[in-house]
């Protein structure tokens, strides 16, 4: 049997620093664990911009629907905010998701112990934190029709469309659901069914599918009242599931919960394919820090923990994810830290490639 096939996109700013420490750590997986990757790389966002034009080429999408897996590094930059909406980077990225039907967006949020102090929460509230947040990556605002800017009794109209099928929001509840059941089988879905139609079908239809999942607690809120739940006691949650602009809004509350969003990995995942395995994109959830690019200053450890994710849900290698996860916690735990992770007093930061090198020594003294 060949190889697992592995696509790296490592796009924008930070993204092809903090890739090539993922690299290291694939190719030590090979080395030392046996697994081994057939990976392949090209370009998105602002880099595919500069040589085709376009944020993604149809070759490249085309590589990602074959692929076991995509492995996606950050697009974006001020240089590109003059482009025409329709080839900003950011359209690559959203082409993928919505082609690939990436439908479940899995962005857990964890405070490690080492970091607990970095948060602008006190410490007892994140210590220990553990969520995950589930959300609905393909629909919803981002894509619903109509959608643009028009003219209207002389003025423009920016207008985009809320809009969820049931079958929509069937799969990513049936998505949360399965992972609840993995974790403390507590499930909180959060919508606006107080103000939208579709926020009242989200949760009608959610509740029909808690139906197949009785052993685990469903509870709803909503999405504003979830925000403030989300900085007032966050530990009540465990998997929360919520739309797309949302889930976008949510996570990025969740993500500053646990001190750094250089630490934050995600999964997007679609339908099995023939081989069973989901379609899989994985990411970091940070963006290309433009003002860091280039310095060998970033973080690789969302983009390593999104790898280790990739271990976890696209190959069934549970254990080889956990090895690596323990491995970014021990590397926190001995003190090694990025620049994004220094406090006031620190002392001298490690560069992005000192980080990987620390990762890979713990690694090599897990075996
Ligand atoms: C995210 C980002 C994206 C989004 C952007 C880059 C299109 O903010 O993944 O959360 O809005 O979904
Ligand atoms: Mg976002």
């Amino acid at each position: 049997m060949s190889n697992p096939s592995l696509l790296i996109l490592a796009g924008d700013g930070i993204g092809p620093e903090v890739m090539a420490e993922v690299q290291r750590i694939i190719a030590w997986f090979g080395d030392k664990r046996g697994l081994k990757f057939d990976v392949s790389e090209d370009l998105v966002g602002g880099a595919a911009y500069d040589a085709h034009g376009v944020p993604l080429h149809d070759d490249t999408m085309a590589k990602a629907q074959e692929v076991d897996a995509v492995l996606l590094g950050a697009v974006g930059g001020p240089k590109y905010d003059v482009l025409d909406f329709s080839v900003k980077p950011e359209r690559g990225l959203l082409r993928l998701r919505k082609e690939m039907d990436l439908f479940a967006n899995l962005r857990p949020a964890q405070c490690f112990d080492a970091l607990a102090d970095f948060s602008s929460l006190k410490k007892d509230i994140v210590a220990g934190l553990d969520i995950m947040i589930v959300r609905e990556l393909t629909s919803g605002s981002y894509f619903g029709e109509p959608r643009g800017i028009f003219i209207e009794d002389n003025e423009r109209v920016g207008i985009n469309t809320q809009r969820y099928t049931e079958s929509e929001i069937d799969r990513v509840a049936r998505a949360a659901f399965e992972l609840a059941r993995k974790r403390s089988k507590k499930l909180c879905s959060m919508e606006k069914a107080n103000v939208m139609e579709s926020g009242i079908l989200w949760r009608d239809v959610v509740t029909e599918v808690h139906a197949d999942y009785q052993d685990v607690e469903l509870s709803h809120m909503y999405a504003d009242n979830g925000a403030m739940q989300l900085v007032r006691a966050p530990k009540q949650f465990d998997v929360i599931l919520t739309d797309n602009l949302f889930g976008d809004l949510l996570s990025d509350c969740a993500a500053m919960l646990t001190g750094s969003l250089g630490m934050l990995p995600s999964a997007s995942l679609g339908a099995p394919m023939e081989n069973g395995r989901p379609k899989a994109l994985y990411e970091p959830v940070h963006g290309s820090a433009p003002d860091i690019a280039g310095q060998g200053k970033a973080n690789p450890s969302a983009c390593i923990l999104s790898f280790a994710m990739a271990l976890r849900y696209s190959f069934d290698q549970g254990t080889e994810a956990d090895r690596l996860e323990a491995a970014v916690e021990k590397v926190l735990a001995d003190g090694v830290r990025t620049a994004d992770l220094m406090q006031a007093d620190g002392g001298a930061p490690v560069s992005t490639s000192e980080m990987g090198s620390a990762i890979i020594a713990a690694l090599d003294a897990s075996l």
